[in-house]
């Protein structure tokens, strides 16, 4: 059987209109997708990358449709000086956060042999301590809204045990028990904080991993048989940010197609 792929039918959520939304590493993959979807709910999309090309590229893509064009500025992720110099500017162009979404992150493979310290702390530079601390950046600015919401994006990769990805599934095992901490601490200031949980989603960066024949043995691992795509992803997250999720915190939210 056909599944439809994603189209432009999908759920309004007057919520999002005007509500500003900053995406980390939302200038590839799923990240874009989620720059988009927020774009198209009027949401007023502020994002961070290094990827400066495809960043301004997506940027003129979306001006000309959406309500408010979405703001790129570069940032490497692996710099807190430079994360909260980077919040900090743009909390003062459009005056807050209502919306965090921690998305950015790298894949890349090691064996348990070749890992140094410093190996180590980079990976864990890249996949978790900037959630953290771009949280704690736009807490302040939340609480004076009275709420706001915290996404952050895991990974099935651990729920499952791949091979050559230990520090990756650290940190992203790492990033749930960080989400349920955070949910306790911000609940009371009205700040959800959730964890979205991709199975395999065919972005550029993972068609570098998989080949056509692995990706099929993905998808005959699943209970639904086609390719999730990064629209999935943001589809869910548009739910979670939105009003009608209100009473959502401290979860994980699995995308996986049914893969465990
Ligand atoms: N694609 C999948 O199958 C999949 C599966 C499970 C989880 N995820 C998670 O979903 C999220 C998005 O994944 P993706 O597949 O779209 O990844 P991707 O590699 O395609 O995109 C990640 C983005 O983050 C940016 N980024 C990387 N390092 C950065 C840094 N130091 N500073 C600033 N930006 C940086 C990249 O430039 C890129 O635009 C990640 O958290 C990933 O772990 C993805």
């Amino acid at each position: 059987m056909n599944i439809k792929s994603p189209t432009a039918e999908h759920a309004a959520y007057p919520s999002l209109a005007d509500k500003r939304v900053l995406v980390t590493g939302g200038g590839a993959g799923i990240g874009e997708a989620l720059v988009e979807a927020f774009a198209r709910q009027g949401a007023h999309v502020l994002f961070i990358d290094i990827l400066d090309v495809p960043s301004q590229t997506l940027v003129q893509r979306l001006a000309a449709k959406a309500a408010h064009a979405p703001i790129y500025r570069h940032c490497d992720l692996r710099d807190i000086d430079a994360i909260r110099r980077t919040i900090a500017q743009l909390e003062k162009e459009v005056g807050g956060v209502d919306v965090l979404i921690n998305n950015a992150a790298n894949d890349d493979r090691h064996r348990v042999n070749d890992v140094t310290p410093e190996y180590w702390d980079e990976r864990i530079a890249i996949n978790l301590r900037h959630l953290f601390f771009a949280a704690q950046a736009v807490v302040p600015g939340m609480r004076r809204a009275g709420g706001g919401a915290i996404i952050n994006l895991g990974s099935i990769s651990w729920h499952l045990g791949l091979a050559d990805l230990v520090l990756y599934q650290t940190a992203k095992a790492g990033i749930e028990g960080l989400t349920r901490g955070l949910a306790r601490d911000l609940g009371p200031d009205n700040i959800r904080v959730n964890t979205i949980v991709p199975g395999n989603v065919q972005t550029p960066r993972q068609q570098q991993w998989y080949t056509a024949e692995e990706e099929k043995e993905i998808v005959s691992a699943q209970c639904l048989k086609a390719r999730i795509q990064p629209e999935d992803v943001a589809a869910l997250a548009l739910f979670l940010a939105s009003d009608d999720a209100r009473m959502c915190t401290a979860q994980q939210y699995f995308v996986d197609a049914g893969w465990r």
